[in-house]
């Protein structure tokens, strides 16, 4: 198994999960992060601390399609984005994308850092 971040981080990015991972497994998009799944190693302490509730393990993806989806996006991603260690401000108006629906709308692959 493995944890993954999903689109409600997208314009979001707070970082809090970033200061708790023991293994420095989160990378940094532009307007989101992603979890490298061969690095993970699922002691769930991140999903806790984020605050739209992006973080989730696999195991609670139910629809096969959904959970493969998943993994291979965070997986594509940490494979091309740099890797992300230390907390920094949230994105301009993350508190008002914290609620928004279907954010793949708002995705933007390039690198933010
Ligand atoms: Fe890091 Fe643990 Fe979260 Fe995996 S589950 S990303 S190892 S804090
Ligand atoms: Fe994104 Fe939540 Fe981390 S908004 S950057 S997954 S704390």
């Amino acid at each position: 198994m493995t944890y993954i971040v999903n689109d409600k981080c997208i314009k979001c990015k707070y970082t809090d999960c970033v200061e708790v991972c023991p293994v420095d497994c989160f990378y940094e998009g532009a307007n989101m992060l992603v979890i490298k799944p061969d690095e993970c190693i699922d002691c769930g302490v991140c999903e806790p601390e984020c605050p739209v509730d992006a973080i989730l393990p696999d195991t609670l993806l139910k629809d096969p399609n959904d959970k493969a989806y998943w993994i291979e996006f965070n997986k594509k991603y940490a494979e091309q984005w740099p890797n992300i260690v230390r907390r920094k401000p949230a994105l301009d108006d993350a508190d008002s994308w914290k609620t928004v629906p279907d954010k793949m709308k708002h995705f933007d692959e390039n690198p933010g850092s």
